[in-house]
């Protein structure tokens, strides 16, 4: 499919998006449930399953990729952290992602928090954002492993990133131990996120609080692979914490930063009722992030670790400007996109379309 075409997809597929909404909502409030995005996005992975794939197959226009150590993406547009289902991901792959980044694999299967635990938000002036607190449902390392035996997703030649969660550091051992015993030998171009920052679980950041358990961790993981590796902070870091946690990664040998993750915000701050989200707040995800962004892709830029940014991206100005700010640096840059691409898929082919324009 053609790039010039994007606009008219990306405007049904916002129109029929928000359509399922409205009848999934006003269906949950006919039964008295509590309204719950989930069930919008379990009917509308069933329906781009279905879909043809001449209306997701779209060429990344040329001169638009980047290095990134010795893995080459296509497009600096990378999927972050977030989704689990490996057809679906690779069918934003197809839209023109240059790699992807699937959701934190736990060691355990794992449920989840209670739903609701995904959320628009759309007040206080607020556009397109999302607030989650799925708590990292999962199958768990082993059923990732037989997931990827079953798809088609890591042979497809571009960049596949392995987010490591973990509730001790013994267990982030394990998922990389796993993940990295299944991928190493494999044809296929791979790389590993530590997820220090999720704050929808109890445990989720403590390696932010202490460091040392971080750098004992990616030690241990230097130790055994060559596979460029990073760690994937919070915006609510503070700068000080950044630029040493910047300073720590780079004594390893091709690591990145990840900048950064969602944001917590209490349900009721944001204009939604206390039991929008079953533990009364979540991760804020979506364009407000965007300034922090890159606010911190200038604050790191300088020392000259690889970055990945990412929150708020849905635009090719906004990726535009991310690259203007660590250029005179020489830094490599890739960015992660999540609530843009949930919100139109279309946006991955549109952007790419736009950093092509002024090349
Ligand atoms: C529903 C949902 C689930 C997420 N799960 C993860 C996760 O498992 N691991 C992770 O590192 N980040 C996770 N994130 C955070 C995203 O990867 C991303 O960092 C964040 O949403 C900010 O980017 P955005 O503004 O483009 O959405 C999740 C975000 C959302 C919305």
């Amino acid at each position: 499919m053609n790039t010039a075409l994007a606009p008219v997809f990306s405007h049904l597929y916002r129109r029929g998006r928000t359509r399922t909404i409205r009848q999934v909502y006003e269906q949950q409030d006919r039964e008295r449930r509590p309204r719950d995005l989930e069930a919008v996005v379990e009917i509308g992975d069933q329906r781009l399953k279905a879909l043809p794939a001449w209306a997701y197959t779209f060429p990344i226009p040329p001169g638009i990729g980047v290095d990134f150590y010795d893995l080459h993406f296509p497009s600096p547009l990378t999927l972050a952290a977030f989704k689990d289902d490996l057809s679906i991901i690779d069918i934003w792959m197809r839209l023109g992602l240059g790699g992807a980044c699937i959701k934190t694999v736990m060691k355990d299967p794992r449920t989840g928090n209670k739903r609701p635990r995904l959320q628009e938000v759309k007040a206080y002036g607020f556009v397109d954002c999302l607030i989650n607190a799925m708590g990292l449902p999962g199958h768990g390392v082993e059923g990732k492993i037989q997931e990827f035996e079953q798809s088609t997703m890591l042979s497809r030649g571009r960049p596949i990133g392995m987010s490591i969660g973990g509730s001790s550091v013994g267990e982030y051992k394990h998922v990389f131990d796993r993940l990295h015993t299944y991928v190493q030998g494999k044809n296929v171009s791979y790389y590993f996120e530590v997820n220090v920052s999720c704050p929808n679980t109890p445990e989720g950041q403590q390696m932010t609080k202490n460091p040392q358990l971080l750098e004992d961790l990616l030690k241990y993981m230097r130790e055994r692979t060559n596979a460029v590796m990073g760690a994937k902070f919070s915006p609510d870091t503070p700068d000080k914490q950044l630029v040493e946690f910047a300073e720590m990664l780079k004594r390893f040998q091709r690591t990145y930063m990840n900048l950064g993750n969602t944001t917590f915000r209490k349900c009721t701050g944001i204009g939604l009722p206390d039991d929008a989200i079953s533990i009364g707040g979540g991760g804020l995800s979506g364009p407000p992030l965007f300034g922090r962004t890159l606010e911190m892709t200038q604050l790191i830029a300088p020392t000259g670790i690889a970055i990945c940014a990412t929150g708020g991206i849905d635009s090719a100005e906004k990726v535009k400007a991310l690259q203007k700010s660590v250029r005179r640096y020489g830094t490599q840059l890739i960015v992660g996109m999540a609530t843009a691409v949930v919100n139109d898929m279309y946006c991955i082919p549109r952007i790419n379309r736009g950093l092509a324009k002024h090349l």
